[in-house]
Protein backbone atom coordinates (compact mmCIF):
# COMPACT_ATOMS: atom_id res chain seq x y z
CA UNK A 1 0.00 0.00 0.00
CA UNK A 2 1.60 3.28 -1.06
CA UNK A 3 1.86 6.40 0.62
CA UNK A 4 0.46 8.28 -1.97
CA UNK A 5 -2.77 6.37 -2.03
CA UNK A 6 -3.39 6.82 1.41
CA UNK A 7 -2.86 10.57 1.19
CA UNK A 8 -5.67 10.51 -1.17
CA UNK A 9 -7.63 8.56 0.55
CA UNK A 10 -7.47 10.80 3.56
CA UNK A 11 -7.76 13.76 0.94
CA UNK A 12 -11.54 11.89 -0.01
CA UNK A 13 -12.10 11.21 3.82
CA UNK A 14 -12.10 15.31 4.54
CA UNK A 15 -14.85 15.88 1.93
CA UNK A 16 -17.23 14.33 4.32
CA UNK A 17 -16.19 16.10 7.46
CA UNK A 18 -18.94 17.48 9.19
CA UNK A 19 -17.40 20.66 10.65
CA UNK A 20 -20.04 23.94 10.62
CA UNK A 21 -18.81 24.97 13.36
CA UNK A 22 -14.74 25.72 12.78
CA UNK A 23 -14.73 25.03 9.24
CA UNK A 24 -11.64 22.88 9.45
CA UNK A 25 -12.63 19.65 7.83
CA UNK A 26 -10.17 16.81 8.59
CA UNK A 27 -10.01 13.18 6.49
CA UNK A 28 -7.84 10.39 8.17
CA UNK A 29 -6.70 7.21 6.46
CA UNK A 30 -6.14 3.99 8.90
CA UNK A 31 -3.92 1.29 7.14
CA UNK A 32 -4.61 -1.61 9.24
CA UNK A 33 -5.12 -5.43 8.45
CA UNK A 34 -4.36 -4.33 4.68
CA UNK A 35 -6.88 -1.96 4.35
CA UNK A 36 -7.80 1.73 4.34
CA UNK A 37 -10.56 2.54 7.15
CA UNK A 38 -11.53 6.07 6.70
CA UNK A 39 -12.32 8.88 9.27
CA UNK A 40 -13.99 12.97 8.87
CA UNK A 41 -13.92 15.26 11.99
CA UNK A 42 -17.70 15.23 13.13
CA UNK A 43 -18.43 18.18 14.72
CA UNK A 44 -21.74 18.79 17.33
CA UNK A 45 -23.49 21.69 18.69
CA UNK A 46 -22.50 20.55 22.25
CA UNK A 47 -18.68 21.28 21.28
CA UNK A 48 -16.75 18.55 23.20
CA UNK A 49 -18.86 15.94 22.02
CA UNK A 50 -17.13 16.90 18.21
CA UNK A 51 -14.66 13.65 17.38
CA UNK A 52 -11.29 14.51 15.62
CA UNK A 53 -10.67 12.27 12.19
CA UNK A 54 -7.98 9.92 13.58
CA UNK A 55 -9.64 8.82 15.78
CA UNK A 56 -13.51 7.93 13.85
CA UNK A 57 -10.58 5.96 11.21
CA UNK A 58 -8.88 4.29 14.02
CA UNK A 59 -12.56 3.19 15.52
CA UNK A 60 -13.68 1.70 12.17
CA UNK A 61 -10.27 -0.45 12.06
CA UNK A 62 -10.56 -1.38 15.28
CA UNK A 63 -14.57 -2.18 15.25
CA UNK A 64 -13.83 -4.14 12.42
CA UNK A 65 -11.49 -6.38 14.39
CA UNK A 66 -8.20 -4.54 12.88
CA UNK A 67 -6.11 -3.39 15.66
CA UNK A 68 -2.77 -3.41 14.17
CA UNK A 69 -2.35 -0.27 13.31
CA UNK A 70 0.34 0.30 10.65
CA UNK A 71 0.74 3.66 9.16
CA UNK A 72 -2.01 6.84 9.48
CA UNK A 73 -2.66 9.69 6.53
CA UNK A 74 -4.23 13.20 7.64
CA UNK A 75 -5.23 15.84 5.76
CA UNK A 76 -7.10 19.04 5.72
CA UNK A 77 -5.95 22.45 4.07
CA UNK A 78 -3.77 23.32 6.52
CA UNK A 79 -1.32 21.09 8.23
CA UNK A 80 -3.53 18.92 10.73
CA UNK A 81 -1.15 17.73 13.28
CA UNK A 82 -2.97 15.40 15.54
CA UNK A 83 -4.26 16.48 18.77
CA UNK A 84 -3.12 14.90 22.31
CA UNK A 85 -6.06 12.92 22.34
CA UNK A 86 -5.47 11.55 19.01
CA UNK A 87 -1.94 10.65 20.00
CA UNK A 88 -3.17 9.03 22.78
CA UNK A 89 -5.40 6.70 20.97
CA UNK A 90 -2.62 6.21 18.59
CA UNK A 91 -0.62 4.71 20.99
CA UNK A 92 -3.14 2.10 22.68
CA UNK A 93 -3.22 0.75 19.40
CA UNK A 94 -0.35 1.55 16.96
CA UNK A 95 3.50 0.86 17.61
CA UNK A 96 5.73 3.11 18.80
CA UNK A 97 7.54 3.89 15.17
CA UNK A 98 4.03 3.34 13.44
CA UNK A 99 4.08 5.95 11.02
CA UNK A 100 2.10 9.01 10.94
CA UNK A 101 1.92 11.33 7.41
CA UNK A 102 0.61 14.98 7.84
CA UNK A 103 -0.06 16.58 4.79
CA UNK A 104 -2.21 19.67 3.51
CA UNK A 105 -1.66 18.65 -0.16
CA UNK A 106 1.74 20.74 -0.96
CA UNK A 107 3.76 19.63 2.04
CA UNK A 108 4.31 15.88 3.31
CA UNK A 109 5.74 15.45 6.55
CA UNK A 110 6.50 11.94 8.46
CA UNK A 111 6.68 11.26 11.22
CA UNK A 112 7.08 8.29 13.95
CA UNK A 113 4.32 7.94 17.05
CA UNK A 114 7.40 8.43 19.54
CA UNK A 115 8.31 11.34 17.82
CA UNK A 116 4.64 13.07 18.62
CA UNK A 117 4.72 11.56 21.99
CA UNK A 118 7.91 11.47 22.91
CA UNK A 119 6.20 9.54 26.77
CA UNK A 120 3.67 7.97 26.21
CA UNK A 121 0.78 6.15 28.60
CA UNK A 122 0.37 2.68 29.01
CA UNK A 123 -0.97 0.56 32.03
CA UNK A 124 1.30 -2.19 32.37
CA UNK A 125 -0.49 -5.40 32.17
N1 LIG B 1 -9.31 18.04 14.05
C1 LIG B 1 -9.14 16.79 13.52
O1 LIG B 1 -10.11 16.14 13.09
N2 LIG B 1 -7.88 16.29 13.45
C2 LIG B 1 -6.75 17.00 13.76
O2 LIG B 1 -5.66 16.49 13.58
C3 LIG B 1 -6.86 18.35 14.31
C4 LIG B 1 -8.23 18.82 14.61
C5 LIG B 1 -10.66 18.61 14.05
C6 LIG B 1 -11.36 18.73 15.35
C7 LIG B 1 -12.35 19.85 15.07
O3 LIG B 1 -13.49 19.29 14.42
C8 LIG B 1 -11.62 20.72 14.05
O4 LIG B 1 -10.60 19.92 13.52
C9 LIG B 1 -11.04 21.99 14.62
O5 LIG B 1 -10.30 21.73 15.74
Amino acid sequence: MDTSELIEEAKKAAGNAYAPYSNFKVGAAVLACGKIFTGCNIENSSYGLSICAERVGIFKAVSDGCRNIERIAVYAKKMPYPCGACLQVMAEFCEDDCEIIVTDGEKVERYKLFELLPKRFKLEK
